[in-house]
């Protein structure tokens, strides 16, 4: 597939077929995907090819304190205006007892396969570390890889999906899937077959974005669409 057809065409998949991904294609994508950059090129992550119902359990969990935050007109795990987190606006024990239906995270002990994305602590390098608002430096040594597996399954005719909401357990996720003490759980991508490819993805066009020099510059570039 052509890499700019790829890039705007690989949005988000939570639908999938029953279709089993096999091996030879999983591994096709990793392979693809290892080019990614990372900070000193420490390449940081770990991949656990997983099938465990129990992550979908814990899924829900967070799936239903972000709802609980969206019904309350809050931004779901946003920092504040002073770039850290203020503590919850809602009470998210309640929120976690109470059911919230998602098709999609419903079913993830069904998503053909389901890559949890580890990534060593101690071979971060965090630029950010002592300013005080809230650290994201760290991540741009694993959420390129993350995307390159979307782009690399894109490519295939795979779909996925990037998922946070395991991450709000991530000391009982990491103690059923044996992590280590320094590593963190980044993402949990979902991976399958799609049942509905999205073709036309809605993002803010470039002018949008982009400013001349300063944040409050001109528009950089001319398209509004
Ligand atoms: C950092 C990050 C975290 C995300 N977390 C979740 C998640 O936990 N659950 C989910 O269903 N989608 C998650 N997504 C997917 C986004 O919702 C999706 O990329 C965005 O809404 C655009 O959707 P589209 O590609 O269908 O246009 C996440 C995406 C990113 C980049």
């Amino acid at each position: 597939m052509e890499l700019r057809e790829a890039m705007r065409t690989a949005g988000a998949v939570r639908g999938f077929t029953d279709e089993p991904v096999p091996d030879e294609v999983l591994e096709g994508v990793l392979e693809a995907a290892r080019f990614a950059p990372s900070g000193g090129n420490q390449q940081p992550w770990t991949v656990l090819v997983l099938r465990d119902p129990r992550l979908r359990d814990l899924s829900q969990l967070g799936w239903r304190e972000y709802v609980a935050q969206r019904d309350a007109g809050v931004r779901p795990f946003a920092p504040g205006p002073d770039g850290r987190w203020q503590g919850p606006a809602i009470d998210l024990d309640a929120a976690a007892r109470t059911p919230a239906p998602s098709p999609f995270v419903d079913h993830l002990d069904q998503v053909p396969v389901l890559l949890v994305l580890v990534v060593r602590l101690t071979a971060l390098a965090v630029t950010d570390v002592e300013l005080e608002r809230h650290s994201v430096v760290g991540g741009a040594s694993i959420y390129p890889f993350a995307q390159n597996i979307l782009l690399a399954a894109r490519d295939v005719g795979l779909g996925g999906t990037l998922t946070t909401f395991a991450v709000r357990r991530e000391p009982r996720l990491a103690e059923l899937l044996r992590i280590p003490a320094d590593h963190a759980i980044a993402a949990v991508l979902t991976l399958g077959y799609p049942t509905r490819q999205p073709r036309r993805l809605t993002r803010r066009p470039v002018a949008q974005f982009a400013h001349l020099d300063t944040f409050d510059g001109p528009a950089f570039g001319t398209s509004t669409t």
